[in-house]
């Protein structure tokens, strides 16, 4: 494994926050032609998060080396976690729990029932994993502990429980991690600093631990949170939290990070998010064509088109003129994600194999 930025910049984390290696890191960063986007920006690069691991990378990689490098030495067997019925998340942990020996129970909530749901489905249970599917947070708090006692009287250890998203505090690491990365590429001249990094925001961990490395590698670069999510999931105050919390947790362990979080918080845009949760806007379907078009890499539905569409309605409006500006490109499924139907995503899928609560999302429309 190449070692890991915050172990080489900070040799004392080696212990602290130890890592299974999972992902394929650094990951390459692409300039795009800057004459084929709106609004004369100095320069445009993409950060290839999607190339973390093939066929399936994306950002949950990055948490999950250090989320699982602890439940490695703590010797667990089995996680829970949580998210929306095609939550990518699920899906990674349920696939690298899979690859470690730890088994995975993924406690899901209600979504629109859009094609990539049930590819996402799938490849939880081709990787193993139990779904339990809920009507609300209430629900799955009960579904939360019974899936634990019983993981305990199974396993005589208890389930390690990741927060929705992997933004637990060693889930953060992978990006704290990830912002070292990316300083390390800047000061070997791959790239301009960036003025400017527009990301998805979801749980957050990926946008906080991000503004956090780069402020340990004194980079003034301005992380662009775009909402994803219904606000009552992830707001401003909740993403300062969050912040605050690693803040903590990182000071408590020799890192400390400037008072006010890079001014984070206030650069959190929520007008891009739309009809719903993984439900396209029409900004977010010419965010997608026009990247496609350019850079032959594809931005799903719900979380990247609705970021990059940030970052273009910003252009539009001369907001990034003559600025170094950065896309982290956070979303690793299979290309043929955005190929499939929903007739494809029934056909060759044994409804009986699928817990009757998931069979909605397979159901042709
Ligand atoms: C593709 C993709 N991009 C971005 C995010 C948002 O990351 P975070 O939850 O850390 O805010 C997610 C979260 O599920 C995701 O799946």
């Amino acid at each position: 494994m190449n070692p890991r930025a915050i172990h080489t910049a900070f040799p004392s984390t080696r212990d602290l926050f130890p890592c299974e290696s999972l992902a394929s890191l650094p990951t390459p960063v692409t300039p795009l032609d800057v004459a084929q986007f709106p609004g004369s920006l100095a320069s445009l690069h993409l950060k290839r998060d999607d190339q973390t691991a093939s066929p399936f990378g994306g950002n949950k990689l990055r948490k999950l080396e250090f989320i699982l490098g602890e439940a490695l030495q703590e010797k667990r067997r089995a996680l829970i976690t949580f998210g929306f019925a095609g939550s990518n998340h699920c899906v990674a942990t349920a696939r690298l729990g899979r690859e470690v020996g730890l088994h995975t129970t993924s406690l899901l909530l209600p979504q629109a029932p859009t094609p990539y749901v049930a590819q996402n489905l799938t490849m939880g249970l081709e990787a193993g994993a139990t779904l339990v599917h809920r009507q609300s947070t209430v629900g799955l708090a009960a579904a939360l502990g019974k899936a634990w006692v019983s993981g305990l009287i199974r396993d005589k250890v208890p389930p390690k429980v990741i927060p929705a998203g992997g933004s637990s505090l060693l889930g953060m690491i992978g990006y704290v991690n990830a912002g070292l990365e990316l300083a390390a590429q800047v000061a070997a001249g791959m790239l301009p600093c960036p003025d400017l990094i527009y990301v998805a925001l979801g749980s957050g961990g990926t946008a906080a631990g991000l503004q956090a490395g780069l402020a340990l590698a004194n980079m003034e670069a301005e992380v662009v949170p775009v909402r994803v999510v219904a606000q009552r999931y992830m707001s401003a105050q909740k993403l300062r939290k969050t912040q605050a919390a690693l803040a903590s947790f990182l000071g408590a362990r020799g890192l400390p990070l400037p008072a006010d979080g890079g001014g984070l918080c206030d650069r959190v845009r929520g007008e891009f998010f739309g009809p719903g949760y993984g439900e396209s806007t029409e900004g977010s379907r010419a965010a997608a064509s026009l990247v496609h078009d350019q850079a032959g890499v594809h931005l799903d539905a719900a979380y990247t088109s609705k970021a990059f569409a940030a970052l273009l309605e910003d252009a539009h409006g001369g907001a990034l003129a003559d600025r170094h500006v950065m896309f982290w490109h956070t979303y690793g499924g299979p290309e043929q994600a955005s190929k499939m139907t929903e007739i494809e995503a029934a056909a060759g899928v044994d409804l009986a194999g699928i817990p009757r609560a998931l069979r909605v999302y397979f159901e042709p429309r």
